[in-house]
């Protein structure tokens, strides 16, 4: 049940004194005796104390009912063509920081087969990724303190998630790769219209990521994704769900009967460690 986990003792660490720390029946133990339970679900969890986060069950379960329909397949295949030029030799795992309900790292780890870490500081989003897999190492951790060894990864995945590039260094091995996602400025264009939001915000966000990207990684490059997605009124209510956007917020009565399709519009970011 938790092999994955167990195989990357080596690289993990204690997200508390920062020393190194094993599994000893059923717990993960440091140097200093600060003990986290294996969730019998199959993954550790290193934020015990959590308050509910932002995102909580439903709008991740909104997420997975979105990437069963297939509407992010192009960017999974996308990065599975990318991720194979990260230094991958053994020892050095991918990591997924930030990776919600799993989608991503699953599809990656059964395309790759690499030693794969799953990381995301909800623990409702890990619950239901150890239920996709059991072969990726899943941990509820915060990214602002990876509980990982210095240099011990080849690679680090950032989806459409914050980022935090002085851990993403340290983490990363000396040639290792980063690619992080940002939505496009057309990115869920037609629901944003909706909710009569501009999509100048979103391009503004997108220039600054970018920046930051360039200043925290070497040879940088960044392609676009673009296409449509199209969706019935049942699909297109759970790509309102899913997002931060739609958090708390109605749409008029009927104002989803008419869409056909949402646009998909997202920059991967790909660089090395400087
Ligand atoms: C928009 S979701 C993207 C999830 C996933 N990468 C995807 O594309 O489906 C942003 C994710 O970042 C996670 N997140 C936010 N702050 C975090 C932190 N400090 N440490 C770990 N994960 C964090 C959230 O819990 C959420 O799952
Ligand atoms: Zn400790």
């Amino acid at each position: 049940m938790h092999e994955a986990l167990l195989s990357s003792a080596r690289i993990l660490r204690c997200p508390l004194c920062h020393r190194d720390a094993a599994f000893h029946s059923g717990s993960f133990l440091c140097e200093n005796r600060h003990c986290f339970d294996l969730a019998s679900a199959g993954y550790l969890n290193l934020v015990p104390q959590q308050k509910s986060g932002k995102y909580g069950k439903s709008a991740f379960q909104s997420r997975a009912f979105v990437f069963a329909a297939g509407a992010y397949l192009p960017l999974a295949e996308r990065l599975a063509q990318i991720l194979p030029s990260a230094p991958f030799s053994p020892g050095f795992c991918l990591l997924d920081a930030g990776c919600g309900e799993g989608y991503y790292a699953s599809f990656l780890q059964s395309a790759l087969r690499v030693p794969l870490i799953g990381l995301d500081i909800e623990r409702d989003a890990i619950r239901l990724a150890a239920k996709r897999s059991q072969a990726v190492a899943w941990l509820v951790a915060d990214l602002s303190n990876l509980p990982l060894q210095n240099q011990s990864v080849a690679a680090v995945l950032n989806l459409l998630s914050p980022a935090n590039y002085g851990e993403f260094a340290r983490v990363l091995r000396p040639d290792g790769l980063l690619v992080k996602v940002v939505p496009g400025e057309n990115y869920l264009a037609e629901l944003r219209l909706l909710l009569g939001g501009s999509l100048r915000a979103e391009s503004v966000a997108g220039v600054e990521a970018e920046a930051l990207f360039r200043q925290n990684a070497a040879d940088c490059s960044i392609e676009e994704l673009d296409y449509r997605f199209p969706v019935s009124k049942e699909l297109a209510a759970q790509f309102f769900a899913m997002t931060p956007m739609g958090f708390g917020r109605e749409l008029p009565p009927g104002a989803l009967l008419g869409l056909r399709s949402i646009r998909i519009h997202l920059k991967i970011l790909t660089g090395r460690r400087p």
